[in-house]
């Protein structure tokens, strides 16, 4: 007779729980209480934002604010459906054309999220006969959508060209040669804030006949003319750069994510990504908050020069005072220290100083490079910027940083 096994089956829940807090891999949660803003209120404390991805400060901006509420008593608070069925409104196409426009671009899709797009779309660019090429840093929602594809799979070092010219290479010598070449990169990374040489990428992406697409969803909002990303910040022929993938839910300060390209892209983007397809889509509030902050990047220049004056401040001070930021080109800023611990005790400190900013430690980068990231943000004054950089003094010193 077969002997039955006797399963508990939910041990594991608590079992690889208390696993994660003891090697200290556990999120805990800080709470926000209040918008988020510069000067807000943390577990109960007033502290400075330094993590926000609301660069621009638009989550509370009057004109986004406005729109989400009249998109409510205007259309309700839900969409009632997914997009193919009866979930398309009149203004999910409105922001889709706005989008479109603003990035100069053919035409736009506008998934649930930044996540969802990527795990949606990037399976139905490539499939069996193809392969995918990745930088050995891309966000995990691309990571993700590579694992959902069915394509042969290939990772050249960090933002390395040469590196990237041999993994093509190599594809060309391959015995059943590829049907079709993806490349895919984050235009700007969000642990070390470095952005990646788009152009060289769309180079030799066109000289091998691969699809080019790249995650900037720490570059719209932040790079180029007025904010409209990567492919502005290089002036790249969009034939060159095929999918343009990014996200409202950073520096439009909403949420949502997007694809922009040609009129083929689109739709066939949305008559397969199985996360557009079979998911619920915006609910008017938010759909109207992400066109009004289209708007506002439009019309209001100063947010983005703003977000840089601060940027270009707080680094080059913080460069003054000994600490090591590493490479980055943009607004995220690491303050790198080495050590994991060191990283958390730096963070924690700040915060009972009144500085809001995390630490990332090994897995998400290596164990001699853990940090405490910092983003600036344009609603930062002079007067905030000079108080979180006299902490960072200050801590750094009390634990031999500097
Ligand atoms: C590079 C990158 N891609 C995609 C995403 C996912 O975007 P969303 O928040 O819209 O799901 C993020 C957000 O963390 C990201 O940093």
């Amino acid at each position: 007779m077969v002997k039955k096994i006797m399963r508990n089956p939910t041990a594991f829940l608590s079992e690889e729980y208390r696993e994660l807090v003891k090697k200290e891999l556990d999120w805990k949660l800080r709470v926000l209480q209040g918008p988020s803003i510069p000067r807000c209120e943390v577990d109960g404390k007033q502290v400075l934002m330094l993590c926000s991805n609301n660069y621009l400060g638009l989550s509370t901006h009057p004109k986004v604010k406005e729109a989400a509420i009249k998109a409510i008593q205007t259309y309700g608070a839900g969409s009632g459906s997914v997009r193919p069925i009866a979930g398309t409104m009149d203004i999910h196409v409105e922001l889709e054309r706005r989008l479109a426009g603003f990035k100069h671009a053919e035409a736009s899709l506008v998934y649930q999220t930044g996540f969802a797009a990527n795990a949606g779309l990037i399976p139905q660019l490539v499939g069996e006969d193809d392969l995918i090429i990745s930088d050995e840093l891309n966000h995990g929602s691309i990571i993700d959508g590579v694992r959902l594809s069915h394509a042969d799979r290939a990772v050249y070092k960090h933002t390395n060209m040469e590196d990237l010219e041999r993994v093509l290479s190599e594809a060309e010598k391959h015995s059943s040669s590829y049907r079709r070449i993806l490349i895919i990169t984050d235009g700007v990374f969000s642990m070390d804030g470095d952005i990646t040489p788009l152009d060289k990428i769309a180079k030799l992406g066109a000289e091998h006949g691969a699809i080019v697409y790249v995650d900037d969803a720490h570059g719209e909002g932040v790079l180029g003319e007025g904010g409209r990303g990567i492919v502005s910040h290089f002036k790249l022929n969009r034939r060159k750069v095929h999918v343009e993938m990014g996200t409202f839910s950073k520096a439009f300060g909403v949420v949502g994510g997007h694809i922009s390209g040609s009129k083929d892209l689109v739709n066939f983007a949305y008559n397969k990504s199985r996360t557009w397809l079979l998911s619920g889509s915006h609910p008017p509030p938010v759909v109207a908050a992400c066109t009004a902050a289209i708007d506002v990047l439009e019309k209001e220049p100063q947010h983005v020069k703003r977000l840089w004056d601060n940027t270009w401040y707080f680094k080059k001070t913080m460069k003054d005072l000994g600490f090591d930021v590493g490479n980055s080109q943009t607004p995220i800023t690491p303050v790198i220290v080495g050590e994991s611990g060191v990283a958390k005790k730096l963070s924690s400190r700040l915060f009972e100083e009144g500085v809001f900013a995390l630490p990332i430690v090994f897995p998400m980068v290596a164990k001699d490079k853990a940090r405490t990231r910092t983003m600036m943000n344009a609603q930062l004054t002079k007067e905030d910027l000079d108080f979180a950089i006299s902490s960072f003094e200050k801590i750094g010193k009390e634990l031999k940083i500097i």
